[in-house]
């Protein structure tokens, strides 16, 4: 064995990649519970890929028969309801955990410098994975697939001029239809995982090349023992494979309970109008995107009013873009002279709390008709437009509140008990 790998090592050096990855990749010893969320992605990604290349192996990609296929893997092929659950909860999951490791980068100052990259290489991929869900949810061509992509195809009609022409040339005809499920087919099995492989990929080597960051937000590289090697960081291999192994246990048990127990989520993971197959003549009575998209749904049905004489919509669709895009921008928003949440004054605590409070309201406001009263005093709409408000204030006020928040000192070497 030995002789084997040294034989492979001359020729490709593995043995370095190991070091330098895994087994010399000094990761600060404080590392807490948020930091279980990058590998649990991986996780969540490998298998969303796995039980994708069976599911494609029965699926048929065509008008005519994907509705049927996807039923008879549910019925007929061995073990292909678990697979097709697994897929379909895989991708609640991974939004989940996206989520929750986006919001850990906020917590300790992940995305400041030197991570910069890190997070910008982080905000490619989120931008790609909606791309691949919503793509995906077109395949089953079930009458919510097939309404939900009109609409959001439809969105690209409001631009000015060229709008009419870009929609119809990215469905590939006027309406969805058999041409639009074979492009998003090949995307969504082909193109948008191997680019989102690479992606990952690089991703870990840029936060290598600068190291971790952890719960103080302080950088472990600024003491370092006579052998160069930082003195609050300890092998990743095998201290943290461990301790990830242990997060993909709890993990799987909680992901397989809801494959096993509730795969549909009450109609949040799979939407009961899902059931039935794709109807030009009819649209369902709620077209509500899935869960993970409905803050920035929120959004764009929160703008009402046409500026410079151009659509609502327009403008709607302008503020959801921008309400992504402002996460390209946050390392330069933010200005304080502090990362972590730890020794952050009043102010980012008090603008991330908000935040965090308007991102989940919008996202139920988003499941809900803007007509209607779901929450207190006004309706579903005035809510969907003062969060937004709110959603923005945390990004676009984010240089003066960082700037003249009142900090606590930063320890010299990090904290841990
Ligand atoms: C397929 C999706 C993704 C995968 C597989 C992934 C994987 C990872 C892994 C394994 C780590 C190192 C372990 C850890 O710090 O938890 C990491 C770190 C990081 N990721 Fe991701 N990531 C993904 C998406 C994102 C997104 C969407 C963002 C932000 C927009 C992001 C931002 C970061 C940042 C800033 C770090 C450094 C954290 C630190 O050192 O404190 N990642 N990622």
């Amino acid at each position: 064995m030995i002789r084997v790998l040294n034989w492979i090592d001359e020729r490709f050096p593995v043995r370095k990649f190991w070091n330098e990855h895994l087994a010399e990749y000094y990761a600060p010893k404080n590392f807490n519970f948020w930091y279980y969320f990058g590998s649990l992605a991986i996780l969540v990604f490998v298998l969303q890929i796995a039980t994708g290349i069976f599911l494609t192996m029965h699926y048929k990609p065509s008008s005519e028969h994907a509705f049927a296929s996807v039923e008879y893997i549910m019925r007929d092929v061995p073990w292909g309801w678990l697979l097709r659950y697994m897929h379909a909860v895989g991708a609640s999951a991974f939004f989940v955990v996206i989520y929750l490791h986006m919001f850990r980068g906020l917590l300790y100052g992940s995305h400041r410098a030197p991570r910069e990259l890190v997070w910008l290489l982080g905000c490619i991929i989120y931008v790609l994975l909606m791309a691949e869900s919503f793509m995906g949810y077109l395949l089953p061509w079930g009458n919510l697939s097939y309404w939900g992509a009109q609409v959001i195809i439809s969105l690209f009609t409001a631009i000015p001029w060229v709008g009419d022409a870009l929609a119809e040339w990215l469905r590939g005809d006027f309406v969805v239809s058999d041409a639009t499920l074979n492009r998003f087919f090949a995307f969504h099995v082909a193109l948008i995982p191997l680019v989102l492989t690479g992606l990952v990929i690089i991703h870990i080597l840029a936060l290598h090349a600068v190291g971790s960051n952890n719960p103080d937000g302080i950088e472990i590289k600024k003491h370092k023992n006579e052998e160069g090697i930082p003195k609050d960081g300890i092998p990743f291999h095998p201290y943290y494979t461990v301790k990830d192994l242990f997060g993909a246990a709890v993990f799987l048990i909680l992901f397989l309970g809801v494959v096993f127990f509730a795969p549909e989520l009450f109609g949040l993971f799979l939407e009961r109008a899902n059931f039935e197959p794709a109807n030009l003549l009819q649209t369902p009575s709620d077209i509500v995107p899935l869960w993970y998209f409905t803050p920035f749904y929120s959004i764009l049905r929160a703008v009402t009013y046409p500026l410079f004489g151009i659509d609502a919509k327009f403008w709607g669709v302008i503020c959801m873009g921008a309400s992504i895009a402002l996460l390209f921008f946050l390392p330069w928003l933010d200005r304080s002279p502090v990362k972590s949440i730890r020794y952050r004054g009043w102010m980012y605590k008090t603008a991330l709390t908000l935040f965090v409070i308007s991102f989940v309201i919008l996202g139920y406001l988003g499941l809900k008709h803007p007509q209607d009263t779901d929450l207190i005093l006004f309706s579903n709409l005035v809510w969907a437009q003062i969060f937004s408000f709110v959603y923005f204030g945390f990004f676009v006020l984010m240089p003066w509140y960082t700037k003249w928040d009142k900090n606590k000192p930063e320890p010299d070497r990090v904290t841990f008990k």
